[in-house]
């Protein structure tokens, strides 16, 4: 199982235990995480699932491919460090991963 800390937009930090190989967006709608809506259910068509890594973390997760950035294109409001949960998939490098929910998309 992967750990995995969300920082929600309200200051509160939920922690929660993935298995390999499902996604980071499965984890947070799992716990109920309320910044993440995930409209599409995972088809990287929606961008209502973005989570903003800091340095550290992105480094590890790496960059969206072509397809991830178009969409994160249409976001809200993005970071240079924003990736689209559902297209994170949990690995063991990935045990601790923080990552932050944007305060409103969707
Ligand atoms: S759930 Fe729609 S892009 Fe991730």
């Amino acid at each position: 199982m992967v750990e995995v800390t969300f920082l929600c937009p309200d200051g509160t930090a939920v922690q929660g235990r993935g298995a390999e190989d499902t996604t980071l967006m499965e984890l947070a709608k799992s716990l109920g995480i309320a910044g993440i809506v995930a409209e599409c259910g995972g088809a990287c068509a929606c961008a209502t699932c973005q989570v903003v890594c800091d340095e550290h973390w992105f480094a590890v997760v790496g960059p969206p491919n072509e397809n991830e950035t178009e969409m994160l294109e249409m976001a809200a409001s993005t970071s240079l460090t924003s990736r689209l949960s559902c297209q994170i998939r949990l690995a063991p490098e990935l045990h601790g991963l923080v990552v932050s929910v944007p305060e409103e998309q969707g």
